[in-house]
């Protein structure tokens, strides 16, 4: 599968974003990730879907956008109608994660669903069908700036060795947290084929070269 790049925008320069968010696209980066954290889930408070629909304005990259909330379900339309491509919310969110799933789609948006480092990824099979993209975190999520967690790497190599065998053989796999040229290599032969990246891409000297290398 083709290697697909998501910028974390939490790495970014947040007072100068218009030029952030034209630099990654500039650099050829894929997608672009955006962290929504409720200060529930997850201890941090970032932006949300007002955010994501002004830079909607100024951008048509693709938005992967990451749910870190406690309850999602009421807030499945309004990051479709503020422009999000992608939606992801978490397995250990509040509320039934098939009619989430169900409802991103019916909102014209594609599916994601994440998982916590101490999630086991079977818990994910009775979702597969509903879920465009499988997100296996390798940081617990609320910070950018983590190291990646190896034991996460073996998750991602069964869950594509399980999705290969039963039908799911072009279920994206996503990881987030901790990636830079050592453990992309590492994600990718585990079968990861989407892989966020935050803090490596927008300190790197040069973006472009950075997500080059990672792909
Ligand atoms: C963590 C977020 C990540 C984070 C990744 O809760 O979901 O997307 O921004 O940042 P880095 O790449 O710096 O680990
Ligand atoms: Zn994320």
């Amino acid at each position: 599968m083709k290697t697909i790049i998501s910028a974390s925008m939490l790495a970014s320069d947040l007072a100068n974003i218009e030029k952030e968010i034209t630099r990654t696209d500039a650099s050829g980066i894929d997608w672009l990730h955006i962290d929504v954290m409720d200060g529930v889930f997850v201890d941090n408070i970032t932006y949300g879907n007002n955010v994501v629909k002004a830079i909607r304005r100024v951008s048509d990259m693709y938005f992967d956008t990451h749910l870190m909330v406690n309850d999602p379900t009421r807030l499945i339309p309004l990051f479709a109608d503020a422009g999000s491509d992608m939606l992801t919310i978490h397995l250990e969110s509040k509320g039934d994660t098939k009619e989430n799933l169900a409802e991103i789609k019916r909102c014209g948006m594609r599916s994601g669903l994440a998982i916590k480092p101490d999630t086991d990824w079977k818990e994910c099979i009775p979702y597969l069908e509903l879920c465009d993209m499988v997100l296996v975190m390798t940081v617990e999520p609320g910070y950018g700036g983590q190291g990646f967690i190896p034991e996460c790497a073996e998750k991602v190599k069964q869950l594509r060795e399980y999705c290969s065998k039963n039908g799911f053989e072009q279920m994206n796999i996503q990881v987030d947290g901790g990636i830079n040229a050592d453990t992309a290599a590492i994600a990718k032969s585990a079968g990861a084929n989407v892989l966020v990246a935050g803090t490596y891409l927008f300190k790197a000297a040069d973006m472009k070269s950075a997500a080059d290398l990672i792909r």
